[in-house]
């Protein structure tokens, strides 16, 4: 019990650290986030049209916030081919408060079970010691990115932030086809 008050402390923590933040940052040349997550120029194919129908690409990038999201729920690659990912955090929170992960799981894993044990795994960045994990970067802060390299079989899998309280909303499928 005491656990799970201490993560309710720390959302609260993280939600008033917000909002101060948003008023203390008018000065900050560095406040323009909001306009450049799609400077990202597209490599060899057109550019994906913004559907819920996410192009199939091995060449996967993620961006987390400071709004504890990611900004992908889908990612869609081709199965048996090396997979490269680079998971960004294009917030300015750091990590011991606003740290994210992408976690891919294997299929048929209990991801209640599997966040609840990574809860306890603070010494590990949130990863147990489970064999439920496929891949998994690094836990960043603000302005930080991490790079996997893994590979899938045809299925979907899901993946999360494993950091305590976020994947209720940091989770999403990727799907090997
Ligand atoms: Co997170």
């Amino acid at each position: 019990m005491k656990k799970i008050f201490n993560i309710g402390t720390l959302a609260l923590c993280t939600g008033l650290f917000i909002a101060s933040c948003g008023n203390s940052d008018q000065n900050s040349s560095s406040t323009v986030d909001h306009s450049n997550h799609t400077t990202e120029t597209p490599a060899e194919t057109a550019p994906a049209p913004e559907t819920s129908t996410p192009a199939t690409s091995n060449s996967v990038t993620v961006e987390s916030n400071d709004q504890m999201q990611f900004n992908v729920n889908e990612i869609k690659v081709k199965a048996a081919e090396p997979v490269s990912l680079t998971l960004k955090h294009v917030g300015k929170m750091g990590k011991e408060v606003m740290g994210h992960n992408l976690v891919v799981l294997k299929q048929g894993t209990d991801v209640a079970k599997f966040t609840e044990a990574a809860m306890k795994a603070q010494d590990t960045e949130y990863i147990p010691g489970t064999a439920d994990v496929i891949a998994h970067t690094k836990l960043i802060g603000g302005g930080e990115e991490s790079k996997i390299d893994f590979k899938l079989e045809p299925g979907t899998y899901d993946f999360i932030c494993s950091f305590p309280g976020h994947s209720s909303l940091m989770k999403g499928k990727i799907i090997a086809e």
